[in-house]
């Protein structure tokens, strides 16, 4: 059952269990600061494993996908307490996942396809405090190339916006790479901004805006 509908055939749903291998593609084809990370990757499936599916088991109200005329054609996830779902990713989701892949050790120069994925499944990257404190939840968005250019970014984004002001939080922020400048540009019509400041592998890489549940966030 959709709880948004785009129009031309593009809906929003909640996402289920059956939507995992669509995510994980979706999430391969932009997932190369927004363009399609096939050639790249040579695990297809663990870019959706790390930065999607977690959404789907862990926080299953924040999780939906955009429905199209061809199937599932994007996605829209949030975690409200951003600390919590970290939390629970280092007890519940990154054991098992572990017992999947092979840590390919520190040194990146002997790196390729998807080391660097591995790698952050054993050892992920801790969140900023001051990225937290500030902005307690978080938010990814991606859509295939179909289903771009028709506002459904922005009407999903201000969904999401107004279901995490809903639970009380006060702020949220996305990971955006430093070189998806359309991104960065749509977020920044959305009254995101850059958030500094959050050391060397997160510099840069922030946008967050403050949510209040008295906020009319309309399309
Ligand atoms: C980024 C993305 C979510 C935007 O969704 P969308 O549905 O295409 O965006 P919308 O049509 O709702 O556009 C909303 C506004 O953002 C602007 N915008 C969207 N994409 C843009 C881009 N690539 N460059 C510049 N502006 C952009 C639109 O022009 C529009 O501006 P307006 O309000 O002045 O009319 C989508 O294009 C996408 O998934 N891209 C590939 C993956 C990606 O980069 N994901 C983000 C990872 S952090």
């Amino acid at each position: 059952m959709s709880v948004l509908d785009f129009g031309a055939g593009f809906v929003l749903r909640q996402a289920t269990a059956e939507d995992d291998a669509a995510i994980c593609r979706v999430c391969l084809l932009t997932g190369d600061a927004g363009q399609d990370a096939s050639s790249r990757e040579d695990d297809p499936d663990l870019l959706g494993l790390i930065y999607c599916l977690p959404y789907r088991v862990l926080q299953p109200d924040h999780a939906f996908v955009v429905d199209g005329p061809d199937g599932v054609c994007g996605y829209l996830f949030g975690a409200p307490d951003t600390v919590e779902f970290n939390r629970r990713l280092g007890s519940e989701w990154y054991p098992r996942l572990r017992e999947r892949v092979a840590d390919p050790g520190p040194d990146a120069s002997t790196w390729g396809g998807s080391d660097w994925a591995r790698r952050m499944i054993h050892h992920p990257e801790p969140i900023a405090a001051e990225i937290v404190a500030r902005y307690p939840s978080h938010g990814h968005i991606d859509l295939l190339r179909d289903a771009r250019g028709r506002g459904i970014g922005r009407k999903a984004m201000i969904f999401l916006m107004q279901r995490l002001a809903a639970t009380g939080s006060r702020g949220m922020f996305l990971d955006v790479d430093p070189r998806n400048l359309g991104a960065r540009e749509f977020y920044r019509k959305l009254g995101f901004a850059p958030s500094p400041p959050t050391g060397p592998s997160g510099q840069g890489r922030y946008m967050a805006r403050a949510l209040s549940p008295a906020d009319k966030v309309t399309f």
